[in-house]
């Protein structure tokens, strides 16, 4: 049954009428995320092992701090996929596309399961890891910053007026621009750090994939931001900037002083200042793409993230039948990405 009074993306409701289609943009993406699918047991971790012990001490305590932040990440975006977004992005074909999400969001958590389970055998290790956001006050900090935004929407419960959709607005740019657009960023990027030095190809692997998919996430929110654009201008004044501009310093930081945690004194090729500035380049280019203006104007140091793009379709050329080939021409988009 359609309701009447709904005439915008974010008027409050249940809608649950496909034909006429408001978004066809968005079933789309639903579609084109089907083709991408993966399964954790396609990703051997065998060689990695071996590489684990070949690493030196400062190296084994960032791979050790990496995988706890991926211990929790994306169980906490799944939380905010179904307690806020899920529930007021008000379009039946958006929600096939954020159903469609959290499956990828639960592979990933898998994902990561695994990957802890084989890199830290010692169930004191293991309990240490998962236990990270209680514990390790880097990552406590990328969580709380999370919290708060979830938080913030904690008590809307319909987006009745302009305030209640500004706090929408707010969590679902954190989490796509901050969280998925940036944190996880910062992780991918240790990851190809090991990988350019031939290191860690089964964490490689699953990362490609992971990255891939999480481009997509961001993709897909940053769309309903420009359709809520479109159909709301109002709600993107200068208050909106600014706050979205204050968020994301915020968000700089906090995965800045998790660079400092992981790189301590610097390694060879990844430091904090090389992070600083990869950080600050992403930084802006998520702002860029909300339609806000730079702020930081860095350029990226590290050579083996521009790559990452045609890597990343390389890697699934080989890999991938033909039926996974049309997915990846259509939705890759390489001028988002490194
Ligand atoms: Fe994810
Ligand atoms: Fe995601």
């Amino acid at each position: 049954m359609t309701d009447p009074t709904v005439k915008n993306l974010l008027d409050p409701g249940f809608e649950l009428t496909l034909r006429p289609m408001r978004y066809p943009d968005f079933y789309e993406r639903y579609r084109d995320a089907i083709k991408n699918t993966w399964t954790v047991e396609e990703v051997d971790l065998h060689s990695d092992v071996a590489d684990l012990a070949k690493l030196s001490p400062a190296e084994q305590h960032l791979i050790g701090r990496l995988v706890a932040f991926f211990a929790t990440g994306d169980s906490i975006v799944s939380n905010n996929l179904v307690l806020t977004l899920y529930k007021h992005i008000n379009s039946p074909e958006a929600r096939l596309y954020l159903s469609r999400q959290l499956f990828e969001e639960a592979v990933h958590v898998q994902f990561y399961l695994t990957l802890l389970d084989t890199y830290l055998p010692d169930p004191e290790d293991r309990t240490a890891a998962f236990a990270a956001v209680e514990n390790i006050p880097s990552i406590r900090e990328k969580a709380q910053f999370c919290f708060r935004w979830m938080d913030s929407v904690d008590t809307v419960d319909r987006l009745d007026d302009r305030d209640d959709r500004r706090r929408f607005l707010l969590n679902l740019i954190c989490f796509a621009a901050c969280i998925e657009g940036l944190f996880f960023y910062g992780a991918f990027a240790y990851v190809y750090w090991f990988r350019s030095r031939g290191l860690l190809h089964g964490l490689a692997t699953g990362t490609n994939w992971v990255f891939r998919d999480e481009t997509m996430h961001m993709s897909f929110a940053f769309d309903v931001v420009d359709t809520v654009r479109k159909e709301e201008p109002e709600l993107f004044d200068p208050q909106l900037r600014d706050e979205v501009t204050e968020m994301m310093r915020e968000a700089v930081e906090a995965e800045l002083r998790f660079a400092h945690d992981l790189c301590g004194e610097g390694l060879p090729g990844m430091n904090t200042s090389s992070m600083r500035e990869y950080l600050q380049c992403v930084a802006d280019q998520r702002l860029t793409r909300l339609g806000f203006p730079p702020v930081y104007g860095s350029e990226n140091p590290f050579s083996f993230m521009e790559l990452q793009g045609v890597q990343e379709l390389t890697n699934f050329f080989e890999r991938r039948p033909s039926a996974y080939q049309l997915a990846v021409e259509g939705t890759v988009s390489l001028d988002e990405d490194f």
